[in-house]
């Protein structure tokens, strides 16, 4: 009897390990944070993981496989466009479409020409159950799960909308669905829900004539020789864009406003969030536990480096923080002179931490998606100053959802974030908003990491998962905006206009017949 019950339990739970390819090429830190939560939940659970990774993770089990490709970080490092002084100095607030797609092409062509990679891709030994992916911006990595044989998972690290729906599904409607590279949020002005259509229009013009033409040649190029070194031939590049067994967003619960998802979306934001954190440094244990009048924290994030603020600005914040009576906590690269002493520079915080922590009265950020989560997991306030990007929509949902003060980045950010400041002091609303929002965001079934590997386990199991499959993917667009239909009705009306036509020449002449008789 016993032995039954353990057969039945080993059904139940035993799910064998599967070798699982991870993806994850973007030179962005805080997205290989992601990757890397990705890998760590699927050892956890067992499973065999080769990850392709710009920052190959240190002291790791050896069933961890790494295809090192850094040489990608060089993308970015050349790039002047990408730094926080550019950002001050040109006021950007909108992206720029086509850069953004370009962008994306080209991180597909340095990844599948690192040295690196392309060793891995020739070895014909490689086996995998499934592929994760990162999605950003370029779907020609989709080729990974041709090679492999294998269906694929999107992972996408922002939250839903129609430029990631429609691969799965399609897009929902501009009316209420925001284009995540505009900084309007739903519900729109009448001006806001014009400028959404025209960001569609604009979006879709450029992809489908501009960047996907080129990367369906990309995708080809690539995969023809990996794919007949395997005995197989390429199947076309749209049939396999649209494949995705599931993509996972990495947004939750507690978002308001998000368009309809169908149902192989899935939320699992906040899953690379330590639970519980790991224990601070010893001294930062100290400092924060000794804070007599609180914490406050500011980081602007990994990507944009605070040493590259111009000195001017960065002599202002520190006078400005200077003035205060909490401990400020600043992740700044490097070490800073003549600092008052409630001022501390930290050049790697240990960030969950450090929220998680009860002296923390506040978070000073450039609003990025980890970020915004984080501040919600642990239930903190923010002072938003975003930067570039999605930072701004983030900004505004923050504001938008009651727990956020936004201060634009600017020469002055020093002068304007004094009532800031202050008002978060002195407003006990914000934080009472953001614990609403954490709760919220706690009360699910399952942590967002287990969730995660039962998803990829489950289509595995389920050979690609097609029950989950929207059927819209299958109904062309013409048939979709019943465009047939709208033809049909032209074609009839016209006919009916033609015999009426005919009828009524016909009677004049009767009449005029009449008249002559
Ligand atoms: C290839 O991998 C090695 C480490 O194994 C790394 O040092 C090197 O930078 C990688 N090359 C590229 C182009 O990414
Ligand atoms: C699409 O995915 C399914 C399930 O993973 C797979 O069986 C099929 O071969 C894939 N089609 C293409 C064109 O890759």
């Amino acid at each position: 009897m016993k032995l039954l019950i353990l057969f039945g339990l080993a059904l139940l739970c035993g799910v064998e390990s599967l070798k699982v390819l991870v993806y994850y090429p973007l030179p962005v830190r805080s997205v290989s944070i992601l990757g890397s939560a990705v890998v760590k939940h699927l050892m956890d659970a067992g499973h065999e993981v080769t990850y392709v990774t710009v920052y190959p993770l240190k002291n790791m089990p050896p069933t961890l496989k790494q295809v090192d490709i850094s040489g990608n970080e060089e993308m970015v490092a050349k790039d002047e466009s990408l730094s926080i002084a550019h950002m001050l100095e040109n006021n950007v607030q909108d992206t720029d479409v086509l850069f953004v797609q370009e962008f994306g092409k080209e991180l597909s062509s340095q990844t599948f020409s690192n040295e690196n990679f392309t060793k891995f891709l020739q070895d014909t030994s490689q086996r995998f159950d499934i592929v994760i992916a990162d999605l950003f911006e370029s779907e020609v990595c989709a080729g990974l799960s041709v090679v492999y044989d294998c269906p694929f998972i999107w992972f996408y690290s922002m939250g839903a909308h129609w430029h990631v729906l429609r691969l799965i599904d399609e897009g929902r409607n501009p009316a209420y669905d925001p284009d995540y590279l505009t900084t309007t949020v739903a519900p729109f002005s009448f001006l806001e829900r014009t400028e959404q259509l025209w960001a569609r229009i604009k979006y879709t013009v450029l992809k489908t004539f501009i960047t996907m033409p080129a990367e369906k040649k990309m995708y080809e190029e690539i995969f023809t020789p990996l794919v007949a070194k395997r005995g197989r031939t390429l199947p076309e590049y749209e049939d396999v864009i649209y494949n995705a067994s599931i993509i996972f967003g990495n947004e939750h619960n507690a978002v308001k406003r998000r368009p309809s998802t169908p149902q192989n979306f899935k939320y699992i934001g906040g899953m690379h969030i330590p639970d519980p954190v790991t224990p601070l440094p010893k001294k930062l244990q100290d400092l924060m536990d000794n804070a007599k009048h609180g914490v406050i924290y500011f980081s602007m994030g990994s990507f944009f480096k605070s040493k590259h603020l111009p000195k001017s600005l960065v002599r202002g914040l520190v006078k400005t923080f200077g003035e205060l009576k909490e401990t400020v906590l600043w992740k700044f690269e490097e070490d800073l002179p003549d600092l008052p002493s409630n001022l501390h520079i930290l050049h790697w915080a240990p960030q969950s931490s450090i929220l998680a922590h009860k002296n923390l009265k506040f978070f000073i950020t450039h609003g990025g998606l980890l970020s915004s989560i984080e501040a919600i997991h642990f239930g903190v306030p923010v002072i938003t100053i975003p930067v570039y990007f999605d930072q701004f929509t983030n900004a505004r949902k923050a504001v938008e959802n009651g727990y956020a003060i936004r201060v634009p980045l600017n020469y002055d950010l020093a002068d304007n974030l004094k009532p800031a400041i202050k008002t978060m002091l002195s407003d006990d609303t914000y934080k009472k908003r953001v614990t609403e929002l954490s709760a919220i965001y706690h009360d699910r079934l399952v942590p967002p990491g287990k969730e995660m590997v039962h998803w990829v386990e489950h289509v595995v199991r389920s050979r690609g998962a097609p029950h989950l499959r929207s059927p819209a993917l299958d109904v062309p667009l013409y048939q979709r905006l019943y465009l047939d239909l709208l033809a049909l009705i032209l074609l009839i009306l016209y006919i009916i206009k033609r015999i009426i036509n005919i009828l009524t020449r016909k009677s004049p002449k009767k009449n005029d017949k009449k008249k002559k008789n």
